[in-house]
């Protein structure tokens, strides 16, 4: 695709407005779903869709400045110019809005992106919902000035410079059965909502990380045999090598993008065993189901897992 615009619309945050070259109509997304931007120096990075999921001609995505990242996000700042090509991938939705009368959408920083297109749909459907947006001070808070023109009392903007961190225990302090509670943001703020709706439901609360979750231990050290069932074959997983590298040695033909965890391209079935679930991308649900895996991270429990590959 080209990239038609570039603009910076908050502090450290540039918006980039994707077109196919032909002005092709472009394949149909819905709200919370990313792409895979291939960056003219090899890098592909995901970031989810913040335009108007109606206009079938062009995506918008905002990326924040990452100091401290592998370079993606510095390359888009500094390098990515209007009329340059990359590449684009998918889109993908691991952050589907399900169906309901009322929400709570939580946002941290640049975590706003994938809930922006789910706010405009929430209240197009006419859904009860608030936003609970904090960010470091208003400048580095992009889309605010949009939603508060649009939305008014709907949306709640916390700079954490005037008015400190978003109060949690007073929006999420009572469990809401009827209410669906969707977050994005930075670690810290995830695990906050996850621990004040530790009381809630279950599957009420969905968030989305845009970085690997904090893993513990893999379940098992030892070495694991996995089969693939429709190939013929059966590998041996050792320690130092993941489900992806064995797999695809073994002749399975795998997609991958991110390599850890959070992007969800390298979805597998599994057909039998118990996977170690050490992705990002799954709910609590989907990984107790056990019926598929992204084995660029995740391993095995047992002593075996049989593939649908
Ligand atoms: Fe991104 Fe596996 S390649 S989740």
């Amino acid at each position: 695709m080209t990239v038609s615009v570039k603009k910076e619309i908050a502090e450290g945050i540039v918006l980039l407005t994707l077109a196919h070259p032909s002005g092709a109509r472009l394949p149909d997304w819905t709200p919370g779903s990313h792409i895979d931007l291939v960056l003219p120096n090899g890098t592909t990075r995901q970031y989810s869709l913040c335009g108007d999921r109606w206009d079938a001609h062009t995506y918008r995505i905002a990326v924040l400045r990452e100091p401290t990242g592998r370079g993606g996000s510095a390359h888009v700042h500094d390098r990515l110019k209007p009329g340059n090509r990359v590449g684009v991938g998918g889109p993908r939705n691991h952050f589907p809005l399900v169906p309901s009368e009322k929400y709570l959408f939580i946002a941290g920083g640049i975590g706003i992106t994938p809930l922006l297109p789910m706010v405009r749909q929430a209240d197009l459907l006419g859904a009860d919902w608030q936003l609970l947006y904090g960010g470091r001070s208003r400048a580095s808070m992009a889309f605010r000035e949009e939603l508060t023109q649009a939305y008014g009392g709907r949306v709640h903007v916390v700079p954490q410079d005037e008015l400190g961190l978003l109060d949690l225990a007073a929006w999420l302090g009572i469990p809401d059965a009827d209410t669906k509670v969707y977050c994005c943001g930075p670690a810290p703020l995830l695990a906050a909502v996850e621990a004040a709706c530790a009381t809630w439901p279950r599957y009420t609360l969905r968030v989305e990380r845009f970085t690997t979750a904090a893993h513990t231990a893999p379940a098992r050290e030892a070495a694991f045999d996995v089969e693939l069932r429709r190939t013929g074959r059966t590998v041996t997983v050792t320690p130092e090598v993941s489900v992806l590298t064995a797999v695809r040695a073994a002749g399975a033909d795998v997609l991958s993008s991110c390599e850890q965890g959070t992007c969800g391209t390298c979805l597998t079935p599994v057909l039998e065993g118990r996977p170690d679930h050490r992705d990002s991308v799954l709910a609590e649900h989907e990984r107790a189901a056990n019926d598929c895996m992204f084995p660029c991270v995740s391993r095995s429990c047992g002593d075996r897992l049989v593939l649908d590959l």
